[in-house]
């Protein structure tokens, strides 16, 4: 795919055959991953709870603002704040009258072992999306995500296809023609 979008900005009379013949090809498996959602997490994780406590986005996230990829926490973040817990720790209650959400996040802390988060987001590797520039733009985590203080775990709110990505570019651009022309072009996601 990497060498096919080199090809293609080099070919660019060539765009509009090959983007018939890539949806044919790739258009299938990608549409499957789409529909298997929300994934089953290791750990059902309460957004709601802790968005309420006022615990920021970017506490959990942090990578969003910085770089390409916003990052998941690890078990040791989450046990930052767990381990000490006043309701669990002052005084002890065994681990074993936890609600059972918090009993398995134990384990995983115990057994240092990783939680393996199932993406839910997600753009084929052909794509670079990139938070920074987003986020930098002032751009909201809620416009793309929706409303997670609202949410368990993360669910799908946006169809994440080419056409969502382009509207915007189009929408944001309409008074800047030379950001336009960056924003919409090939390379700029493709490369
Ligand atoms: C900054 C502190 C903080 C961090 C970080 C944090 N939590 Fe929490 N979490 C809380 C507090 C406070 C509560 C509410 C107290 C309670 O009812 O247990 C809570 C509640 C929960 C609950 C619901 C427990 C119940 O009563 O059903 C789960 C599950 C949970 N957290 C898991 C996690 C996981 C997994 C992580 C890491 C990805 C994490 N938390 C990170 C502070 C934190
Ligand atoms: C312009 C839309 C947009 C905005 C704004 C946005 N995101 Fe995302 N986010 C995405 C897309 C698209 C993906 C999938 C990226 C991928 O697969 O590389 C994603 C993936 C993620 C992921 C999982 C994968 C990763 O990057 O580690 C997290 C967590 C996330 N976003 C959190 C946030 C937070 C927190 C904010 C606000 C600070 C935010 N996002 C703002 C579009 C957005
Ligand atoms: C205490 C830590 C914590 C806080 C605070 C938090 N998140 Fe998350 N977030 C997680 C964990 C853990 C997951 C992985 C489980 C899941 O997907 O539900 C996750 C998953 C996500 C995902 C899906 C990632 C993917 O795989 O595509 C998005 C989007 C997201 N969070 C956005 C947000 C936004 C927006 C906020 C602020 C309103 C926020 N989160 C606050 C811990 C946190
Ligand atoms: C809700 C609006 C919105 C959506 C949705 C969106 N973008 Fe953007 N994007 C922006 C804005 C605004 C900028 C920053 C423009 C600027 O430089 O001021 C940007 C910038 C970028 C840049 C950086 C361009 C540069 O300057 O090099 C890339 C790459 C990008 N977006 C890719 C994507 C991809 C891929 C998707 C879809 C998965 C996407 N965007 C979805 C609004 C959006
Ligand atoms: C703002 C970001 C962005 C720009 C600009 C962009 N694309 Fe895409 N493109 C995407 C995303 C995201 C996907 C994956 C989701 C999908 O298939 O719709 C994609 C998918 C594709 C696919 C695979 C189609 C399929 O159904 O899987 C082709 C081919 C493609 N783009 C060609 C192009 C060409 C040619 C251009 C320039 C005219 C272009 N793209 C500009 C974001 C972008």
């Amino acid at each position: 795919m990497q060498k096919l979008f080199a090809l293609l900005k080099r070919q660019e009379t060539q765009i509009i055959l090959l983007i018939g013949f890539l949806s044919v090809i790739s258009g299938g498996a990608w549409g499957v991953y789409q529909t298997q959602i929300p994934p089953e997490q290791p750990l059902q994780f309460p957004h709601n709870i802790h968005v309420g406590l006022q615990i920021q986005c970017l506490y959990c996230h942090p990578g969003a603002q910085r770089q390409a990829s916003a990052g998941l926490p690890t078990q040791q973040k989450c046990w930052a704040c767990h381990g000490q817990l006043k309701k669990y720790f002052q005084p002890a209650v065994p681990v074993e009258q936890w609600p059972p959400e918090l009993q398995k996040l134990a384990a995983f802390v115990k057994n240092n072992e990783p939680i393996n988060w199932v993406p839910v987001y997600q753009v084929p590797d052909f794509v670079h999306f990139n938070h920074r520039p987003h986020i930098a733009a002032s751009l909201n985590c809620e416009t793309c995500h929706g409303d997670m203080s609202k949410k368990t775990v993360a669910t799908l709110e946006q169809t994440v296809n080419m056409g969502w990505c382009i509207n915007c570019h189009q929408a944001k651009t309409i008074d800047d023609p030379e950001k336009r022309i960056k924003l919409l072009d090939c390379g700029t996601c493709h490369y």
